[in-house]
Parts: structure tokens; C-alpha cells; sequence
């Protein structure tokens, strides 16, 4: 996804992101991440910044989705819609707390639990399209493989069942929006935002629809694949048939190769993070056996001193 361009700056406060209260465990874990988060962009003597988006490409020239999508579609949803959201955002962050944030951190602190902060249509919104026109490709569509599709066959029944499923949530967005095919690696609660499939399995694909620009990203899910359902995705090509538009997105255009690809970096995200809670968890316990160990000297030591007067 687009990457900041970090030049000098500004004293950054973060009045703006939120703080919230965390439940224990894994949870409270995970909330170290905010907080450190949070951290990163108070420390005080940070290089002074200015956040400037790019404009980023699709992966192939305008026509190369033709006949499906055709150039004068991208002329206007990339060139136009697309453009217009890296140059609204570019506006409005330049001098605040979020100017040198990462595009996927404004989105995720920007969300603030479904209160939204003024930046997040837009950095969404520039997040959302990136990854939608990665995930298409001239001469896509057909079936994934390997790890994906045995994934797909178990969360969904089958292939089958996955392409009724995402097609079903695409044709039935109300209004504008983007459905995702993303990896949900647990079931908590993030800093930011409630889980929204708190009581699925761990580690599953699920099939969620967003309203507007919302990406999954805000409840800690790694998104796989999408759709935009906004009008301007199709109009041009499919008028008001949304339902012809999906059907082709998903036989023709899919990039089944770049799906495969973001799950095994979702799911070695999700595995490092395990990893990480548990030496996180060992040194919470072994801090508190040094702190009981402190405690017992301390009352020998005071001991001591009692006889010795
Ligand atoms: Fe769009």
C-alpha cells in the first residue's frame, strides 16, 4: 500500500488519537502494540515530518483490463476518484499528529471505534483502491490453489460456496462500499475498534461487508481480496447491473495469485504475533517473581535491621 515520504517536521502531541482501556490477557497484550503505537509518534525530538501520498498505479496500463474494465473506467476511477482522495488527504493532515504516519496507521487510528476522525475516508479510501486494483490482473479470474483454496473449501464448504458467498455480500452492500475476503487470525478486541465476529473461530477466512471506505484493517484483520461496490466502480462499463459487474470482477479479474500471496504474509504476521505475546506473557511472569523476590529480601533485610538494634 502507499507509503509516506518522510521530509522534516513537526512536534508531534497525538491530541487527537485515542486512548482506551483494555481487557487481560492476549488482549492486553495486543494493547501494548497501541500503546507503543501511541508512543512512537509522542516521542518528544521527532524529526519534524510532512506526510506526502503518491499517487500509486495499478499493475498494468489502463486498457489492460479490457474488455472487462475498460481504459475510460480507470481514466476516471483511478485517474479521477482515486487521485482526488491522495490530494484531499495531502491536504488536510499536512501540520497535524497524523503528517508522517503510515497510510495503514492514520486509517487504523483515524477509525477511533466507528467515531470517525476527519482523516479516515479519505486515507481509506486511498488504501481500499490500492489494494483493489492489486488485486486483479489482465487474464485473472478461475481458481485459486495450494493453501488458499484448502482454506476457502474449509471456511466456506467449497469454492463453490466462497464465490455465492462474496458475490451475495457484493450485490447486497447497501449503497456504497467495499466487500473483503479477509484472514480473522483471533477473536479480540483491538485498541480501536470492537471485533465484529467475536464469537467465529480463530485463524478462519470470513467474508465481510464495509460501509462507505471502512477496510477490515480497523479490526485487525488482514484483508485478502475486494471489491468496490461504490457506483463509480461500474457504471460506466455495467450501468446499474452491480450483479453483472461482480460476476465478471470475480471470473475474469481476480488475481488469485496475489490472494495466496497476502495470506501466507497474513498468516506469518499472525504466527510472529503469537510468538511475540508469548515472550511478552514469560516476561510479565518472570518480572513478577523478580518483584516477589525483591519483596522477601526486603523483609529479610528489615528483619535483620530489627535484631541487630
Ligand atoms: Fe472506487
Amino acid at each position: 500500500m502507499v507509503g509516506a515520504t518522510a521530509t522534516a517536521g513537526l512536534s508531534l502531541t497525538c491530541a487527537l488519537l485515542p486512548c482506551q482501556g483494555y481487557r487481560g490477557g492476549l488482549a492486553a497484550t495486543r494493547s501494548l502494540e497501541w500503546r507503543k503505537k501511541k508512543r512512537q509518534c509522542m516521542r518528544k525530538g521527532s524529526p519534524l515530518i510532512n506526510a506526502k501520498f503518491d499517487l500509486k498505479p495499478p499493475p498494468y496500463p489502463l486498457n489492460g483490463l479490457e474488455p472487462h474494465m475498460s481504459r475510460e473506467t480507470l481514466e476516471y476511477h483511478w485517474g479521477m476518484h482515486h487521485r482526488s482522495y491522495v490530494e484531499s488527504l495531502n491536504r488536510q493532515i499536512v501540520g497535524t499528529e497524523l503528517d508522517g504516519m503510515t497510510l495503514e496507521d492514520i486509517v487504523i487510528l483515524s477509525y477511533n471505534k466507528g467515531d470517525l476522525l476527519p482523516a479516515f475516508n479519505n486515507a481509506a479510501q486511498i488504501c481500499n483502491h490500492d489494494f483493489f486494483w492489486e488485486s486483479m490482473k489482465p487474464g485473472g479470474g478461475g481458481k485459486p490453489s495450494g493453501d488458499l483454496l484448502e482454506l476457502i473449501e474449509r471456511d466456506f464448504g467449497s469454492f463453490e460456496g466462497f464465490i455465492k458467498e462474496f458475490k451475495s455480500a457484493a450485490s447486497t452492500q447497501f449503497g456504497s462500499g467495499w466487500v473483503w475476503l479477509a484472514y480473522k487470525a483471533n477473536r479480540l478486541d483491538v485498541g480501536n475498534a470492537m471485533n465484529p465476529c467475536p464469537s467465529d473461530e480463530d485463524k478462519r477466512l470470513v467474508v465481510v461487508k464495509c460501509p462507505n471506505a471502512v477496510n477490515p484493517l480497523v479490526w485487525d484483520y488482514s484483508p485478502l481480496l475486494t471489491i468496490d461496490v461504490w457506483e463509480h466502480a461500474y457504471y460506466l462499463d455495467f450501468q446499474n447491473q452491480r450483479v453483472d459487474y461482480i460476476s465478471v470482477f470475480m471470473e475474469e479479474l481476480v488475481s488469485w495469485e496475489v490472494v495466496s500471496s497476502r495470506l501466507v504474509t497474513a498468516k506469518a504476521q499472525a504466527a510472529e504475533r503469537e510468538r511475540e505475546e508469548e515472550r511478552s506473557k514469560r516476561d510479565e511472569e518472570e518480572d513478577n517473581t523478580a518483584d516477589g523476590k525483591a519483596v522477601e529480601m526486603y523483609l529479610a533485610s528489615d528483619t535483620d535491621d530489627s535484631e541487630a538494634e
